[in-house]
């Protein structure tokens, strides 16, 4: 099949570098010719792991990247992969998604039908205005010469390569039977994992061949670009609620950690995203979430749990803040070293993160601040311009003569670095990790005041009482 990608970003590089490797003629289309070089020269336009690796391998042979818009032309299937960034009422800003559906109206080939899909996150509607827009500037009519259809995607940043190749559910909306033929054609080596043993050694990653084939579940457009809504939404609120249960056990003195694995062995639960952090963040929850509430809220169908699940989180957000006050007695002129300022590991995605909230709060309250990140840094720099932070080149280096050093973010690198020198370097040894990821018997024994989150509190708690007779 020919498929083009418009839109070089996340969305859509991951998507064309896959349908490449799954054998279809695959152009990558963006207006931006820096990032069309870098494809063009076997490089990502994108940090995530293995996709340098897959575009190597196929850039020229089934992947291609190009500015030009009229290979539409040629296209069977078209996905938009653009983003949506959020206005400033929450909104998705759609005029990438409306420039994307201008360009493909001027270039659709009258001759061809071809099935256009939204893969970015866009609010429910946004086919039809994508439909009415094609129509318009090509003058051809939808379900005559072209289809629209919804595909969300619910790739991770950093392990965008195991959730393309395999996925849970592939969601497929649209009302049109020529586009779901076209569709079921499309995913057919994906969905039968044709070839798959032959393209491990592309995928760079371990898997599992018995692991269960993915669900293919069709419904109407409108049902498939709300489920990629509520599935984040929902996600952002299971952990909003583990992080709250963490603040309750660290009252209390339980340990949040086996909570959370003994909620998960419930198949109803689920042990998934009940891992504590310092608050959900990223380039999707926060923007998911604020449209999703913009929108319940102008049709006056309020969403409580979602509002509730994004109060809670800035509420663990200055837990953090407090906490580390609390054991500091003040953050006026404390020395203050983070670890991690990307939202999560294995990414460079520094917008929105939870170290830009936490580390504004620590220095509005006179906390001097060392940062360092393995790849976020120059990002998060350029978009926090107005912090007053000093970035590190090297992590040990955020932990000279400080008074606590914060894992923000859990990179491997943090877990394997000299926690002996890290001793010796700071000026008092407290330690916060926000992600229970290091070892506290280990942390203890090499002398550090080691704190995680809802965890070890026995010493700590001060506010549980006890049961009363
Ligand atoms: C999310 C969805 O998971 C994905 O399906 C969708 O396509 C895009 O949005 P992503 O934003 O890449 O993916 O990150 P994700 O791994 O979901 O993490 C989001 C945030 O939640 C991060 O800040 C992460 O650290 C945090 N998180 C995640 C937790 O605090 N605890 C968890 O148990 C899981």
């Amino acid at each position: 099949m020919n498929i083009v990608c418009i839109g070089s970003g996340y969305v859509g590089s991951v998507t064309g570098a896959a349908f490449a490797v799954l054998g279809h003629h695959t152009t990558v289309l963006d207006i931006d010719q820096t990032k069309v070089d870098l494809m063009n020269a076997g490089r990502s336009p994108i940090y995530e792991p293995g996709l340098d690796h897959l575009i190597e391998n196929y850039i020229g042979k089934t992947l291609f990247a190009t500015t030009d818009y009229s290979t539409i032309s040629q296209a069977d299937v078209v996905f938009i992969g653009v983003g949506t960034p959020s206005k400033a009422d929450g909104t998705a800003d759609l005029r990438y998604i409306r420039l994307a559906a201008q360009g493909i109206g001027q270039h659709l080939n009258p001759d061809k039908f071809t099935v256009i899909i939204n893969k970015s996150t866009v609010p429910v509607g946004t086919a039809d205005l994508v439909a009415s827009i094609i129509e318009e500037s090509s003058g051809l009519a939808a379900d005559t010469h072209f289809a629209m259809a919804s595909n969300p995607e619910f790739l991770r940043e950093g392990y965008a390569l195991e959730d393309v190749f395999f996925p849970d559910r592939i969601v497929i909306g649209t009302e049109n039977p020529r586009s779901k033929q076209v569709l079921k054609e499309l995913y057919f080596n994906l969905l039968n994992r044709v070839q798959y043993e032959e393209k491990s050694r592309d995928f760079q990653f371990a898997f599992n061949p018995k692991a269960p084939l993915p669900t293919y579940y069709e419904t109407d457009i409108k049902s498939a670009e709300m489920i990629k809504y509520a599935s984040n939404a929902f996600l952002a609120v299971k952990i909003s609620y583990i992080n709250e249960i963490a603040r309750l056990c660290e009252t209390l003195g339980a340990n949040v950690t086996d909570v959370a694995a003994g909620m998960g062995m419930d198949s109803r639960i689920g042990s998934k995203f009940l891992q504590v952090s310092s608050g959900w963040s990223g380039s999707c929850f926060p923007k998911d979430t604020a449209e999703l509430l913009a929108t319940s809220q102008k049709y006056s169908c309020e969403l409580t749990v979602v509002q509730a699940a994004v109060e809670s989180n800035q509420q663990m957000h200055d837990y953090v803040v407090d906490k580390i006050k609390r054991k500091l007695k003040t953050l006026n002129g404390k020395h203050i070293g983070i670890l991690g300022l990307t939202f999560k590991p294995n990414t460079d995605d520094a917008r929105k993160t939870q170290a830009s909230v936490i580390i504004k709060e620590l220095i509005d309250a006179g906390a001097r601040i060392k940062a360092h990140d393995p790849h976020g840094m120059e990002m998060f720099q350029q978009l926090n311009a107005a912090l007053d932070v000093q970035y590190m080149p090297n992590a040990l280096d955020v932990t000279n003569n400080v008074d606590a050093v914060v894992l923000l973010t859990h990179w491997d690198e943090y877990l394997l670095i000299d926690w002996s020198q890290v001793k010796t370097n700071m000026r008092s040894p407290y330690v916060l990790d926000t992600r229970n990821v290091l070892k506290p018997a280990y942390m203890q024994e090499l002398g550090f005041d080691y704190e995680g989150l809802g965890i070890n509190s026995f010493r700590n708690q001060t506010r549980f009482e006890g049961i009363s007779a």
